[in-house]
């Protein structure tokens, strides 16, 4: 495995990108209402992308070893999927509970990837609860990254809270190194042990992006070669930045205007 250390420069590209992919999550909040269906949300995004920011979906066409090629260009993941959902022509209802994530390339040809649950109408407490522990182990593994610090202790504050609150953390899929490349190492897992596996340097960059299940965290894959769901058919929930790691800490990449502060603690 090797980490790549960004230049200044690649630093200032990603930044722009990253703001670029949590500005597209700001443009679509708005829209994620009763009746939309999530193939709209992922004409609104494509358009804002392409029309207005001039970037390009990283997901449209996105194929690596052994998938077909995503067909959307935006990933939307409701309720009992975890993540790569495929958009839709079904509306969404109130109650529902839907991620929605962003990668961008920009023209210089830097990701930005960035992920968000949005609550449609009125949820039940249960869905409301799962969504806002999974953005506290979100910043809770954020918060450990400094230069010297191990990639294992992401991991292992958030399973620890995600745990201690009756939940589990989904196995099969990761945080990313990310750069000129969608996904580069290192893998960054959201459970393990404190203390272990490499230790980060200032100029690297990857994404935290913790999938949390209401139930068991066990898997399932649809047919469509994309959507993973929970096994149980529990909710699942998961938030997504791109963090630097800096001399004194970490820089979140992925801000814009309207994105959820880190939690008050
Ligand atoms: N954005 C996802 C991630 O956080 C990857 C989506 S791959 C796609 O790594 F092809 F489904 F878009
Ligand atoms: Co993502
Ligand atoms: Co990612």
């Amino acid at each position: 495995m090797s980490i790549l250390i960004k230049t200044p420069e690649e630093i200032e590209h990603m930044r722009v990108a990253c703001r670029l992919a949590s500005e597209v999550l700001d443009y679509i909040a708005p829209h994620v209402q009763v009746g939309i269906t999530t193939a709209e949300l992922d004409r609104l995004c494509h358009d804002y992308m392409v029309n207005v920011q001039g970037t390009v979906p990283a997901p449209l066409h996105y194929a690596p070893p052994g998938y077909t090629p995503y067909p959307k260009s935006i990933c939307t993941s409701l309720n009992h999927q975890i993540c790569h959902g495929i958009p839709d022509e079904r509306p969404l209802k109130k109650g529902d509970i839907v991620n929605l994530d962003i990668t961008v390339i920009t023209k210089a040809g830097f990701h930005g990837d960035t992920s968000r649950m949005f609550l449609v109408g009125e949820t039940s407490i249960q869905a409301r609860r799962l969504c806002e522990i999974t953005f506290e182990c979100l910043w809770l593994g954020i918060q450990t990254v400094r230069a010297g610090s191990f990639l294992g202790d992401i991991g292992a504050v958030i399973q620890k809270y995600a745990e201690k609150n009756g939940y589990s953390v989904v196995r099969e899929f990761c945080g990313h190194g990310i750069g000129r490349k969608f996904h580069e190492d290192p893998q960054v897992l959201h459970y393990g042990k404190a203390g272990t596996g490499p230790q980060l340097k200032p100029g690297m960059i990857f994404t935290i992006e913790p999938m949390i299940n209401a139930g068991k965290a066990a898997i399932s894959a649809l047919p469509d070669g994309w959507t993973i769901i929970t096994r149980d058919r529990s909710l699942s929930a998961q938030w997504e930045h791109t963090i630097l790691v800096t001399e004194t800490g970490f820089e979140v990449l992925s801000l814009s205007a309207a994105c959820p502060p880190a939690p008050a603690r």
